[in-house]
């Protein structure tokens, strides 16, 4: 939490309306009325800020940041790399990316430059390092956002310019030393690829060499490595006089940069959320997607993030936007405290008269100030946020069981020729998450260099790459207790996509040894008995053979593999690894993880059964950061010293109707602190916050 709030406001964009002083005197009265204490701004704003090569223009920014500093707001300053001026892309057009066609875009749009040319990160330097003396050291200046959805341009975000390609070509001198080494790791000789010379490598293009797997992965590795190195500059121009910490805002599920990597340069998590709420009456599908971009979001740091935009109402950019129905804008806006954010920012303070998003729904429309609906659900959620600051300060999320998202998995997995080309990765790993959040069991997410020692159940569908060191990880965490589940298509290549030979790394933990891989057609897809129930095997059915002393709970039903397992349980240390050979259905996961779960001893916070679309999230006090928290309110507040711990159950109502929750009792609601009794109602699109009565 900075400066001990939760944040209430978001993008501020006042330089579209500069003739209009009366505008800043109505937003200032506004942000007053939503209770907003903190806006973003400066994120498009390069050609306000530096009309001319050289020439800075800041004093309209002066205004702003001091007029908001008087009313008591907070201000998040973004470096405005995003969107580039027209004197920068005509003067130096190669600050314009490349596509990997080969041709360089024509100006406009944005997210549109190379973060290899000199001459872009020269002018944006300079212009950083001016921010930051001006700016970087003001009271009410308190975080910095780099850039706009870094890689957010074309299909693969990347530039494929000279200078691109030849960083490329140093970054792999330096990962592999000699080209012999190279070759031999994108198994070169395969169709005659081997490469001679350093400047014959070029990058992935569908016109040119796209079937290299090795190559590819390498090629995605780069980019986002080089986008950090990016960032790396950008991060050290602000730094320069300014002590605040840096972010940027992620895209949760985002393919084209290995985030966890990524963020090694940034103090802080924050991301833009738009889930699309109302596509179908059931909300759940959404409302899964969503908390589980959180929880990415959270678990990259293992700490409180920052919900950097969200939409108060309607986006404008799918091809129909429903505008949120009364109350989903104070349950998402909860959600997202719920898994751990410490705001509630919102694309866009207000609707900009012109340009490609005037109709994206903002606090603030066209017409009305603070007589709309919208208005008045920002105004009430800042409301909330306020009283709960103090309630939130210090806690955090800390779930005992952790699903494995790797982006370098998901890269080579679905680049993959065989066993099938359809294969979702986020897909299938948020069908897993799924049945957790049903449970109401929080997950985190971990990539295959995190620890693991933090979790008692570990799930790792479709885990396809094992990184260096991985199996040996997941060999300690099994034989010190821990519970672990894989699927087929786990374990098969190394970190460069070379395929392991003689035995499954884990074939020991997991008690099987592979064989083939079946990709059936509907037709021939199989089924089984698990516990009593009829479950689908399909898409993927491995047809795997038991070790000795591994327990086979289900087998397939037909076709050649009759008889052989679809899900073993072995025993390995102090823990037991559980191998699903197939993949099945919704169906299935929900009640093998709750039995799995249970094994595991991770629960759902509130120990009772929750109905279709109620889901929980448990944020509790963490001692270390309740310290730092209360030595920061020393100096000025004894009160805030020795406060009781808190374990806060957030209980989340997707449903439009209402649902009675039993076996309450003793849980009280920690905004009115009225005790729960035997039946909680909670109505449609709702939140209550519990925590047990007498903690
Ligand atoms: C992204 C961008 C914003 C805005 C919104 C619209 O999140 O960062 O500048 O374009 O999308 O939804
Ligand atoms: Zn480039």
């Amino acid at each position: 939490m900075l400066k001990g709030r939760l944040l209430h406001g978001g993008d501020y964009n006042p330089e579209q309306w500069l003739e209009h002083p009366e505008v800043l005197r109505e937003d200032i009265g506004l942000m007053k009325k939503a209770g907003v204490n903190c806006v973003t701004m400066g994120v498009f704003s390069w050609a306000m800020l530096e009309p001319e090569e050289g020439v800075y223009d800041f004093g309209w920014l002066e205004e702003r940041v001091r007029r908001l500093g008087e009313e008591g707001i907070q201000v998040i300053l973004a470096t405005p790399s995003g969107a580039m001026p027209h004197w920068l892309t005509q003067k130096y057009p190669e600050v314009m990316q490349v596509q990997e066609n080969g041709v360089r875009n024509l100006p406009g749009k944005r997210h549109n430059f190379c973060y290899t040319s000199p001459v872009m990160r020269r002018k944006i330097r300079a212009l950083d390092e001016r921010l930051s003396r001006q700016f970087g050291s003001r009271d009410n200046v308190i975080l910095w956002h780099i850039s706009n959805e870094l890689g957010g341009n074309f299909s693969d975000g990347a530039c494929h310019c000279t200078l691109c390609q030849e960083a490329f070509r140093q970054w792999l001198r330096e990962r592999y030393g000699t080209l012999e080494r190279l070759n031999q790791a994108w198994w070169g000789r395969f169709w005659s690829h081997v490469y001679t010379d350093w400047s014959q490598i070029h990058s992935p293009a569908s016109h040119g060499e796209w079937t290299m797997s090795g190559l590819t992965l390498d090629w995605k590795r780069f980019v986002t490595w080089q986008m950090g190195n990016f960032c790396q500059e950008e991060i050290r121009a602000v730094r320069k006089y300014s002590d605040r910490p840096v972010t940027t805002n992620l895209m949760g599920f985002f393919k084209n940069l290995d985030y966890r990597r990524l963020m090694q340069e940034f103090d802080l998590i924050s991301w833009d959320s738009y889930p699309f709420w109302h596509r179908s009456r059931d909300e759940v599908p959404e409302a899964v997607w969503a908390a589980a971009g959180h929880s990415l979001m959270r678990s990259l740091k293992k700490a409180p993030f920052l919900l950097m935009e969200s939409v108060p109402s309607a986006v404008n950019w799918r091809e129909y936007n429903p505008l949120k129905r009364p109350g989903m804008h104070m349950l998402s806006a909860m959600q997202a405290l719920a898994h751990g954010s410490d705001s509630v920012l919102y694309f866009q303070w207000r609707k900009s008269r012109g340009a490609y998003e005037k109709f994206h729904g903002a606090v603030v429309d066209h017409f009305g100030g603070d007589t709309t609906r919208t208005f008045r659900e920002v105004a009430q959620v800042g409301v909330r946020l306020s009283r709960l600051s103090g309630l939130l300060e210090g806690t955090e999320n800390r779930p005992k069981a952790a699903i494995v998202f790797d982006w370098e998995n998901w890269w080579a997995l679905e680049n993959t020729t065989g066993p099938r080309l359809d294969l979702d990765y986020p897909g299938t790993v948020v069908e897993h998450f799924r049945a957790f959040w049903e449970a109401g069991l929080e997950t985190d997410f971990v990539g295959m260099d995190d620890p693991l020692d933090d979790y008692r159940l570990v799930a790792a569908p479709l885990d396809y790459l094992y990184q260096p060191g991985y199996a040996e990880r997941v060999r300690r965490f099994v034989e010190q207790g821990g519970i672990y589940v894989t699927t087929c298509f786990s374990g098969c290549v190394d970190e460069t996509d070379l395929c392991f030979t003689g035995r499954h790394p884990l074939e020991d933990v997991l008690g099987i040894v592979p064989e083939e891989l079946d990709a059936p057609s509907e037709e021939f897809g199989n089924g089984f008995w698990y516990d009593g129930k009829h479950y689908p095997a399909k898409t993927l059915c491995a047809v795997v053979h038991p070790k000795p002393g591994t327990e086979v709970l289900a087998v397939y039903e037909q076709d050649f593999y009759a008889g052989c397992p679809v899900i073993t349980r072995n025993t390995w240390g102090r823990g037991a690894a559980y191998y699903l050979s197939a993949l099945s259905d919704l169906d299935f996961l929900r009640d093998f993880y709750r039995k799995v779960g249970k094994e595991a001893g991770v629960e759902n916070p509130l120990g009772i059964w929750l109905p279709y679309g109620v889901s929980v999230a448990e944020r509790r006090t963490v001692e270390e950061r309740r310290r730092a928290a209360d030595g920061e309110k020393a100096a000025g507040d004894d009160s805030a010293v020795g406060r009781q711990p808190r374990r806060l159950v957030f209980v989340m109502n997707f449903r439009h109707e209402p649902v009675e929750l039993s076996g309450l009792d003793g849980w009280r609601d920690a905004e009115s602190g009225d005790a729960c009794g035997e039946t909680l109602r909670m109505e449609g699109l709702d939140c209550r916050i519990l925590e047990r009565e007498g903690l």
